[in-house]
């Protein structure tokens, strides 16, 4: 029997990127469980017909346990992202990111299913004293969210050890592109920058603007996700999903300007609680395991994501 592919999240900018990358690979049954809280169902206009949509919530486990049930796959994207966003409201990032994702750990297992990849997040470091970072490091946590993604990290691997259920986690850096929503305070910074650069308005930079990020296209974190579900010998694993480089915002700003040809000075405000000042990948292990193999240049990605940006608007 053919089993289903579930991708929790689905409507979300990463989600759904897993989801076309899915169908696009000939994947016959891609079930989407999204709650529509950050999600949103434009996000899967292309292959809406292509796909099982289930409006749940991952933190109702009886809702959730028989769509999981049986999977080939579960991809667990769903989460309230943010690291301000779970300083300033921490009771719902906590029970979606950590009661949530038990919930979904616990489905996989009695459900049979055969793996859950898990969306982890660089935010697990904290600052460190080195870069790039590996996964060898103590991980350093600064934040709520950071906290919450790392429980979710450790309870893949809990789940993979005593109950022998596979697992891989994927610590996001900084993923950007197509889809990212920018109408919230707490959006990614990048998709930020497309709205105040289309807008002809200045973004505030909190702090310096000297803090770097390894900014990752999401279609490359999208190829990771297929290649981690298909790996050999990985369960219990945890590994970077960023590109290897590092750009500060000044940096990225500046270079936006370039491309649309703009000179539009950025504003400045005081430091982010929770911050991290530094954020860089080393990829060796994903590339030696996983296979990972990043297409998108960071300019490549910007002048896609501003081409969809432009033409979305
Ligand atoms: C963190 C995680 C990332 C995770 C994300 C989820 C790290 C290194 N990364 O991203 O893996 O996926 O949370 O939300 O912890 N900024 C501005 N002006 C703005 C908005 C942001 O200057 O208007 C700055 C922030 O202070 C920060 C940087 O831009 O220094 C990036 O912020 P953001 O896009 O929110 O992501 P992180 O918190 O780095």
């Amino acid at each position: 029997m053919n089993r289903h592919y579930v991708v929790t999240g689905g409507a979300g900018f990463i989600g759904s990127a897993i989801v076309r990358s899915l169908l696009r690979e000939g994947a016959g049954k891609v079930l989407v469980i999204d709650n529509l809280l950050t999600g949103r169902e434009s996000n899967l206009d292309e292959v809406r017909a292509s796909i099982d949509f289930q409006r749940a919530d991952i933190c109702n486990y009886q809702e959730i346990a028989p769509l999981i049930a049986g999977a080939a796959v579960v991809f667990h994207e769903a989460a309230i992202p943010s690291v301000p966003r779970s300083i300033d409201d921490p009771v719902p990032s906590h029970e979606v990111n950590i009661d949530g994702t038990f919930n979904v750990l616990r489905a996989a297992r009695a459900g049979g299913v055969g793996r859950v990849v898990y969306a982890a997040s660089s935010s697990a470091y904290g600052d460190t004293e080195v870069l790039p970072k590996v996964e060898s490091m103590k991980p350093s946590p600064k934040s709520p969210y950071a906290l919450q993604k790392l429980v979710g990290e450790y309870y893949a691997g809990i789940f993979a050890g005593v109950y022998g259920l596979e697992t891989v986690s994927l610590r996001y850096f900084n993923v950007y592109g197509p889809r990212q929503d920018p109408s919230s305070p707490y959006s990614g910074v990048l998709s930020l920058f497309m709205k105040a650069v289309l807008e002809r308005k200045s973004p505030t930079l909190f702090g310096d603007g000297e803090q770097s990020r390894d900014f990752t296209y999401v279609e490359d974190v999208a190829a990771l996700n297929l290649k981690a579900a298909r790996a050999p010998h990985v369960s219990g694993n945890v590994y970077n999903a960023g590109n290897g480089d590092r750009i500060t915002l000044n940096q990225a700003w500046q270079l936006l300007q370039r491309i649309e040809g703009a000179g539009i000075p950025a504003l400045y405000g005081p430091p982010r609680a929770g911050d991290v000042r530094d954020s860089q990948a080393d990829t060796t292990a994903a590339v030696r395991d996983l296979g990972h193999n990043p297409q998108f240049s960071f300019e490549a990605g910007m002048r896609l994501t501003l081409d969809w940006y432009r033409n979305s608007r």
